[in-house]
C-alpha cells in the first residue's frame, strides 16, 4: 500500500492513550510519516473550510492499523465538507499528497490524484491537453469530495455532475486491500461510490472523462434591485419557468438572491455570442414585462475557458497544496424541486416576505442560490435513476429542476458563530410553506443539522437500502466513517 499521508485526532485524549501504541508501532513498522499534535504546521493542517467546526486532534496513518485499532477513520481531500465530514474520524487521512494528473491522448481519460483540488486540476487538464470536465466553481475545493457526491458547474447540463464523468477509481478497501473500481469490476461498490462515496472506501485515483475545452465562454449576468417582496417573487417565478422550460444544455443558468431586493440571473453561454444574444433576448423581453420596464445592470464577457473559471471564482485558480489558508463560518440548507413541479408563486411571496421582513442575526450575511440543473436536453438528467437496474450510479436527483442553496455566514467570516444563524437559514426553506418540505437535499451541501437517517433518505432517496446493503459487504467493521452516510 502507497505511502498515504495519515493524520489522527482524537477527541478524549484519555481513549486515544489506549489506541496509541497499537497505532503508531503498526504505522512505524510501514514507514508511514506520523503528524502529531505538536508538528510544526498542525492546527493549519486541520482546519476545514467550515470554521464553525474545531476539530480537536492527534497523528497520521494507515487503513490497516485503522482496522487493527479497530477505529473509526475518515478521509480529508479539499476539506470543504460543510459539515467538515472529512475530519470527523478517530484518524484521519489526508490525501494532499495525492497530487498526479496525467491525460491520456487517445481516450481522452484523465487520471487525477485524489489530493487536487479543483482549480489546480482545471488548469493541469488545460495545460496537458485544452481538456476539461464539468465541475463547480470555488477552486479550493477537493476532487475527493466533490467527484464523490455530486459536483455541478455551470457546465453541468451539458457535460454532466463530476461524478458522471469517473469512469474508473482506484481505492484502498476498508480490510486495507487495493482494487480498481469500475462499472463492471465490483460494479456494487462503484455505483455506491459516485453519489454516495465517503465511507464506502478511500480513493486514491480518479479516472475521467475529459471534454474538448470550449474556446469561447460567455461569461452572461444581468441583475435588477427590487423593492418589494412581491415583486422580487413574481420576477423569481418568471425567470424561475423560464429556465426550466426554455434553457438549452449549452446555457448555464442560475438565479442568485441576496440582501435589499437584489436578484441576477446568471451563467456561462458554452458558444458564440450571437447564438447566447439570440437564446437571452426572449428571457430579457419577459424579465421587462415583468419588472414593468425596469433596465438590468448587465455584464456579458466573451472569455477563454480558464478565464472563463477564473471570473466564476473570482480569484486565481491556483491554489497551495500544502498551507491552504481560505476559510468561512456559516450555516447552508439545500433543496432539489422536481423537474416536474417548479415552486408556485405562493411558496415565492412566503419566501420573498420573510426576507424582505427579516434582520439576519448578528449581522450574519446571505445569499440564495437557485441553480438549473434540469430543462431542455438537461445531461444531468439523461441517466437513468438510481434505482433503474442498468444505473452506475447512486446520485438520487435524477429528475431535479433546480437545486436552491439558502446560505447564511458570520459577517466577517471568522467565528464566533451565533447559532441563531441556524435558524434563521430553516426559516428561509420554512417560509417556502408544504412545497418545499421534505423535498430531497444536495448530499455535496452537507447539512449536519439533518440525522443520519433524515440525511440518507434527503440525499439518496429509494438508494438507501441498496447502500446499506453494500455498506456491510464491503465495510462490516465500519471503519470508513461518515457521519450522514453508512
Ligand atoms: C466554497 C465552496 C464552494 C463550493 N462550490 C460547489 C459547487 O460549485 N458545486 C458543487 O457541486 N459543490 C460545491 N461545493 C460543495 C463541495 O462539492 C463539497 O463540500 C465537497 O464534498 C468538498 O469536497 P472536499 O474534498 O473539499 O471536502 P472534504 O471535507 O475533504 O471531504 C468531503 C467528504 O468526502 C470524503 N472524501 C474526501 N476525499 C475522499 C476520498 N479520496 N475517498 C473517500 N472519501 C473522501 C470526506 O471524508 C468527506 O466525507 C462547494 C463547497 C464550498 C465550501
Ligand atoms: C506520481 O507520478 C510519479 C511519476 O509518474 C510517480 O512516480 C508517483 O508514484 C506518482 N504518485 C502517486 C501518488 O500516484
Ligand atoms: C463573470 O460573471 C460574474 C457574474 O456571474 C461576475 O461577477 C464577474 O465579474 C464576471 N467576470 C468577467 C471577467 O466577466
Ligand atoms: C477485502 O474486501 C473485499 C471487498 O469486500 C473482498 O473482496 C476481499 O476479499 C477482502 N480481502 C481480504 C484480504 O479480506
Amino acid at each position: 500500500m502507497r505511502a498515504l499521508h495519515f493524520i489522527a485526532w482524537l477527541p478524549l485524549a484519555s481513549a486515544f492513550n489506549s489506541y496509541r501504541s497499537t497505532l503508531t508501532d503498526c504505522l512505524n513498522a510501514g514507514s508511514v510519516p506520523i503528524l502529531l499534535t505538536s508538528s510544526p504546521g498542525w492546527s493549519q493542517e486541520i482546519a476545514p473550510y467550515n470554521l464553525r467546526f474545531t476539530p480537536a486532534p492527534t497523528v497520521r496513518t494507515a487503513v490497516k492499523c485503522a482496522n487493527k485499532a479497530n477505529v473509526k477513520a475518515t478521509v480529508k481531500g479539499g476539506g470543504h465538507s460543510y459539515g467538515a465530514f472529512g475530519l470527523a474520524g478517530t484518524m484521519v487521512i489526508d490525501m494532499m499528497e495525492f497530487q498526479n494528473v496525467t491525460l491520456d491522448a487517445a481516450t481522452g481519460i484523465a487520471s487525477v490524484g485524489a489530493g487536487l483540488r479543483l482549480g489546480n486540476m482545471a488548469t493541469k487538464l488545460f495545460q496537458l491537453g485544452q481538456r476539461g470536465l464539468p465541475h463547480g466553481t470555488c477552486p479550493g475545493v477537493g476532487i475527493g469530495g466533490h467527484a464523490t457526491l455530486g459536483g455541478f458547474g455551470l457546465d453541468s447540463r451539458l457535460w454532466g455532475l463530476t461524478l458522471d464523468t469517473v469512469v474508473a477509481l482506484d481505492v484502498v478497501l476498508a480490510n486495507g486491500t487495493a482494487a480498481t473500481v469500475t462499472a463492471t469490476q465490483h460494479g456494487d461498490l462503484f455505483w455506491a461510490l459516485r453519489g454516495a462515496g465517503p465511507g464506502f472506501a478511500v480513493i486514491t485515483q480518479f479516472h475521467m472523462k475529459t471534454f474538448p475545452a470550449p474556446s469561447v465562454n460567455i461569461n452572461w449576468s444581468h441583475s435588477w434591485s427590487f423593492s418589494s417582496a412581491s415583486a422580487a417573487a413574481a420576477a423569481f417565478l418568471a425567470a424561475q419557468n423560464w429556465g426550466q422550460q426554455n434553457a438549452p444544455k449549452e446555457l448555464g443558468y442560475g438565479i442568485v438572491v441576496g440582501p435589499a431586493g437584489g436578484f441576477t440571473l446568471r451563467g456561462v453561454y458554452y458558444g458564440a455570442k450571437s447564438d447566447y444574444e439570440a437564446i437571452i433576448a426572449p428571457l430579457l423581453a419577459l424579465m421587462k414585462s415583468v419588472t414593468g420596464g425596469a433596465q438590468p445592470s448587465s455584464s456579458v464577457q466573451v472569455l477563454g475557458w480558464i478565464d472563463s473559471l477564473t471570473a466564476l471564482a473570482g480569484s486565481s485558480l491556483s491554489t497551495p497544496v500544502q498551507g491552504y489558508d481560505l476559510h468561512d463560518t456559516f450555516y447552508a440548507k439545500s433543496i432539489d424541486t422536481k423537474e416536474s413541479a417548479t415552486l408556485s408563486i405562493t411558496a415565492l411571496q412566503g419566501l420573498f416576505k420573510y426576507l424582505f421582513t427579516t434582520t439576519p442575526p448578528g449581522g450574519a450575511q446571505w445569499f440564495i442560490l437557485a441553480n438549473l440543473y434540469g430543462g431542455p436536453g438537461s445531461v444531468i438528467n439523461s441517466f437513468p435513476p438510481s434505482t433503474d437496474p442498468s444505473s452506475t450510479s447512486c446520485y438520487a436527483n435524477r429528475d431535479g429542476g433546480y437545486v436552491w442553496q439558502f446560505y447564511a455566514f458570520t459577517g466577517n467570516s471568522q467565528p464566533p458563530f451565533n447559532p441563531a444563524i441556524i435558524t434563521f437559514v430553516k426559516n428561509m426553506v420554512g417560509s417556502l410553506g408544504a412545497e418545499a418540505a421534505g423535498l430531497p437535499a444536495y448530499a455535496p451541501y452537507a447539512d449536519p443539522q439533518f440525522t443520519q437517517t433524515e440525511a440518507q433518505v434527503r440525499y439518496w432517496g429509494a438508494g438507501v437500502p441498496r447502500l446499506k446493503a453494500i455498506k456491510s459487504q464491503v465495510d462490516p467493521k465500519g471503519i470508513l466513517y461518515n457521519p450522514q452516510g453508512f
